[in-house]
């Protein structure tokens, strides 16, 4: 059986070991400690931004601190992009709170603008305005940002970014997580950098990081003795784990620009194919990470159906998967509102994630190319 290639897996710099002994050599193994703040700090400055970063245990984390700080309690509206992950949306249960899931436009593949403001005025004209609207930039690619950003100020609603698939990646030069009034980073393993498992929360102020870590560290009051007046969360990121992000901070701009190789790889492989479009950016003010490459089949231009490719990857054993499935669909969300037509739908059943890895050797590349170039002919 030859080696399996995956979609996306980890791909360590050097140096994280050496960030781990350091939290051994002086007994920092807790969730707090040089690594923590380090972390934060490089992530802070890779962002280049004013904003402040909260190293925490997830990602999925991220976003429920994000809705909790953004004052959405149960029985309030939370719109949310449908074709994501499950994590996106899930924090909105957590908080008791109703999605309304609303569709994607063609250029990004992210939340339509038009979709989203039908959805907003619809829920006022229902007596409700939404608490939150939930951004995602799915597989690195900036959303629409200046849109949503003016329709998200128009009316007033907190904005979390899902920047969970997009470090690195930038909007008019601004980074991806510093456009919401909190964003959220994941690093889990399959991520363009990861630590196993964790993430971090991008916040306005320092008043609302102090917040956010207050909650994630199991709101303990002010008192010698253990005293609580709000529901806390074991949601800080321990330093140990920090320590494996202090050093793949090392190799970020390495990474981003092996995972847009990945993507020209694809462009050259499919440049003569009918009915297969390379996901890429529409103009110079979008700028990808690329942290996953995806192709759309139009079937009825391309002499084979998607499901066909992916099928003769995996009897290769090279991993591929269908685009996400829109939330909407799903079975534990398809009783929630949805404003849109079925853009995301269709980007669901045709299109697909390639092998995208930075740490993709050049024979695993020739694999793919042969197995491709063997499906086509
Ligand atoms: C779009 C998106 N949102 C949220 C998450 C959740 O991040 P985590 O796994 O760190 O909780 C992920 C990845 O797992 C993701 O891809």
């Amino acid at each position: 059986m030859k080696s399996r290639i995956w979609l996306s897996s980890p791909h360590m710099g050097g140096n994280e070991l050496k960030y781990i002994q350091e939290a051994f050599d002086t007994n920092w193994i807790a969730p707090l400690g040089p690594n923590v703040t380090g972390f934060e700090a490089d992530l802070k400055q890779f962002l280049n931004t004013d904003k402040e970063v909260g190293a925490l245990s997830s990602g999925t984390a991220a976003i429920h601190l994000g809705l909790i700080l953004s004052g959405v309690v149960a029985g309030d509206e939370v719109i949310c992009q449908s074709m994501t992950f499950s994590a996106s949306a899930n924090p909105i249960l957590y908080q008791g709170a109703i999605p309304v899931f609303v569709d994607s436009e063609e250029v990004t593949w992210n939340m339509c603008p038009i979709h989203l403001e039908a959805a907003i005025k619809d829920r006022i004209a229902n007596g409700k305005k939404p608490k939150a609207i939930i951004l995602v930039h799915l597989y690195g690619m900036p959303a629409k940002i200046d849109q949503i950003v003016a329709i998200a100020n128009k009316y007033e609603i907190a904005l979390i970014e899902d920047a969970a698939e997009a470090l690195g990646s930038t909007y008019k030069g601004k980074n991806c997580g510093t456009f919401g009034s909190y964003a959220a980073l994941s690093f889990n393993g399959n991520k363009i950098i990861t630590t196993s498992g964790g993430g971090a929360i991008v916040c306005n102020t320092s008043a609302s990081k102090k917040k956010a870590i207050f909650l994630a560290t199991q709101a303990r009051d002010d008192a010698a003795h253990y005293q609580h007046s709000e529901i806390g969360y074991n949601y800080r990121m321990s330093n140990i784990v920090a320590g494996i992000g202090r050093g793949q901070m090392e190799v970020l701009d390495k990474h981003i620009s092996l995972r847009r190789d990945m993507q020209q790889f694809y462009k050259n492989i499919f440049k003569d194919v009918a009915g297969v479009t390379v996901f890429e950016e529409p103009n110079d003010d979008y700028f990808s990470n690329h942290w996953l490459s995806c192709i759309k089949v139009d079937e009825s231009k391309a002499s084979f159906k998607r499901e066909d490719l992916r099928l003769a990857l995996w009897e290769e054993n090279i991993e591929s998967r269908p685009l996400w499935k829109p939330m909407h669909l799903q079975p534990i969300f398809e009783k929630y509102a949805y404003y849109g037509t079925n853009i995301c739908e269709d980007l669901f059943n045709n299109g697909l994630c390639l092998p995208s890895g930075s740490n993709l050797t050049t024979q695993e590349k020739e694999r793919i190319t042969q197995v491709i170039a063997a499906f086509l002919a």
